[in-house]
């Protein structure tokens, strides 16, 4: 089993191992427990919550329908309700089921609910494996944007089941690798290399090392003022291009695209070593996953300038100085448009 620590206010573990869910119970000590509940999304919920909820005798299964849609207020109000009337206390633990939206949401429940009450994370997509159930950015979508309320609630633990993606579409495969493709970028050569070498069978030896790098970030910057905007490597241009393409491209491909416009701009700058956008250009279509879109870089550019990470004028951007080396570049917005 892969044991990955993260050193953050309230430390935890990540723990990756195929089948490790059947487990549940013993490892995260739900005798501990007077009341567990299981909040998860209607799909997932079908396929695992039963399963989960009898393994740790859960009082009850909290459901709310998929998409981003539903990740908002109305939905943690909701399931803020739902708990009042469970009566759940602040020693009770909330169990979260699903992909990164269910991890946003139920953790961002559990940061509010009696005003913190823990939960554990239970991924179920690849993405959520590698990056969203670790580092406890927890929050909702309002109408003005993505991810605009939320809080900082690290989880009691993470178990990572790779059994979980045998039911889990191709087209969620490919956002999960879009951001494991990041990683090589920004922290392992060697990752980057292996994913060209084609190595995707050993999936959890490739989960345990997203994670420890995620960690390693996290347990350096955990509130996101430094180093831990490198993990938005290709976001930048990437939530650009959900935008252009009206959301038609998924977060997870869209980042991919993000990564090599940024990487074949910075090369065009002296920013990056030459030939780096080749590479992650030809690792994606390599993994079925697009590469560009039919918009011109100026219109992501008058996107992004409005992104919510604009300080003011400036920008920072992540680059990479070559294949495994990140940082962070920061640059007038006006100059890029
Ligand atoms: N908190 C963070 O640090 C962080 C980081 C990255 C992304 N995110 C957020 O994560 C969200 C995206 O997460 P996602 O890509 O996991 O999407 P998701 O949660 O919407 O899951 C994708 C779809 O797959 C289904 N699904 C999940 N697991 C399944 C399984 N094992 N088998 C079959 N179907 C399954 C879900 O029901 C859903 O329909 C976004 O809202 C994004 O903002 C958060």
């Amino acid at each position: 089993m892969n044991k990955i620590h993260v050193e953050t206010g309230k430390a935890y573990d990540v723990l990756v191992e195929k089948g490790i869910s059947r487990q549940i119970s013993k490892l995260i000590e739900s005798e501990k427990y007077d009341k567990i509940a299981v909040i998860t999304d209607e799909k997932v919920g079908k396929l695992y919550a039963d399963k989960i909820a009898s393994e740790v005798n859960a009082v009850a299964v909290l459901t709310f329908p998929c998409g981003e849609k539903h990740k908002t207020m109305d939905t943690v109000s909701d399931l803020l309700e739902k708990l009042a009337r469970l009566k759940l206390t602040r020693g009770d633990l909330i169990v979260a089921l699903g992909g990164g939206i269910v991890g946003d949401v139920a953790g961002f429940t559990a940061a509010c609910f009696l005003r913190g009450i823990k939960f554990v994370q239970i991924p179920t997509t690849l993405l959520a494996m590698v990056d969203s159930s670790v580092g406890g950015k927890t929050g909702v979508n309002l109408t003005s944007g993505k991810n605009l309320a939320g809080a900082f609630h690290q989880p009691t633990a993470v178990l990572c089941d790779s059994d979980f993606l045998k039911t889990l579409p191709d087209e969620e495969i490919k956002n999960g690798l879009g951001e494991v493709i990041k990683y090589g970028c920004i922290e392992d050569k060697s990752l980057f290399e292996t994913l060209e070498k084609g190595g995707l069978d050993n999936i959890d030896e490739i989960i345990a090392r997203c994670v420890s790098i995620k960690a390693d970030i996290v347990s350096r910057d955990e509130f996101d003022n430094g180093d831990r905007q490198k993990l938005n490597f290709g976001h930048t241009l990437g939530h650009a291009v959900e935008k252009a393409t009206d959301f038609k491209i998924p977060h997870g491909q869209a980042v991919g695209i993000g990564m090599v416009l940024i990487t074949r701009w910075a090369e065009e700058k002296g920013l990056t070593k030459k030939g780096c956008a080749n590479r992650i250009q030809n690792l994606l279509e390599k993994l079925g996953m697009p590469y560009e879109i039919d918009v011109d870089i100026k219109s992501l550019w008058q996107i992004t300038s409005n992104d919510k990470k604009k300080r003011g004028k400036k920008l920072t951007l992540v680059l990479i100085k070559d294949i495994g080396e990140s940082y962070l570049y920061e640059t007038d917005a006006d100059k890029l448009l």
